[in-house]
């Protein structure tokens, strides 16, 4: 990291390395057995849940397949309230067993706005998964079938997250205190 930035901001580790493969291999586990013999469609919500996405779906024995959207809703640490979709998947849900996998559910309008889009192509069933739960944030309700981790009200980056684009290649979770 450049030192100039090491210097205006600092981070508080919240989640280890270890602590994160343990409950990615876990969730894998059950999501193996919920999903087993179904026709499962895994689409990971960029560019937060990248990491996450690759290591689960890699802790998963059902066979299935991937596809992504990319959106953003953040500025800095807030949310703006104005979802941007980038990128919207190829393959259609129709007859699928959709698992949607996403970093982090803060006030849960990226995921309630996805899950209403899926459930227009007429899947079989769509479930959501996703490693952090900032459940005191919510402002608007979306149903969570699986999560890594319940937080409190920080903001946090590492294994995906961000801040400002920055920090998603950190291998742990930390809370990130910006001091700019
Ligand atoms: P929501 O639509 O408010 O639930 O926001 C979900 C998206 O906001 C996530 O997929 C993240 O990209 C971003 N986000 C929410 N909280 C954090 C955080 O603490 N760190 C980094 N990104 C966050």
């Amino acid at each position: 990291m450049p030192k100039k930035l090491k210097k205006m901001n600092h981070w508080t580790p919240l989640f280890t390395q270890e602590e994160i493969q343990t409950r990615v291999k876990e969730l894998g586990r059950e999501l193996s057995r919920d999903f087993a013999n179904k026709d499962v469609l895994a689409l990971g919500v960029l560019k937060g849940a990248c990491i996450f996405f690759s290591d689960l779906i890699r802790s998963i024995e059902t066979p299935l397949t991937v596809d992504f959207f990319i959106t953003s809703s953040y500025e800095k640490t807030k949310s703006s309230g104005n979802l941007k979709v980038h990128y919207e998947k190829q393959e259609t849900a129709k007859d699928k067993n959709v698992l949607i996998i996403d970093d982090i559910v803060d006030t849960g309008l990226t995921l309630k706005l996805l899950r209403e889009q899926i459930l227009k192509e007429n899947p079989r069933s769509v479930k959501i998964c996703t490693l952090l739960d900032k459940k005191e944030k919510r402002k608007v309700e979306v149903e969570v079938d699986y999560v890594g981790f319940e937080i409190p009200d920080l903001f946090v980056v590492g294994y995906g997250l961000d801040y400002e684009n920055k920090f998603r290649n950190l291998p742990f979770i930390a809370e990130f205190i910006s001091k700019q």
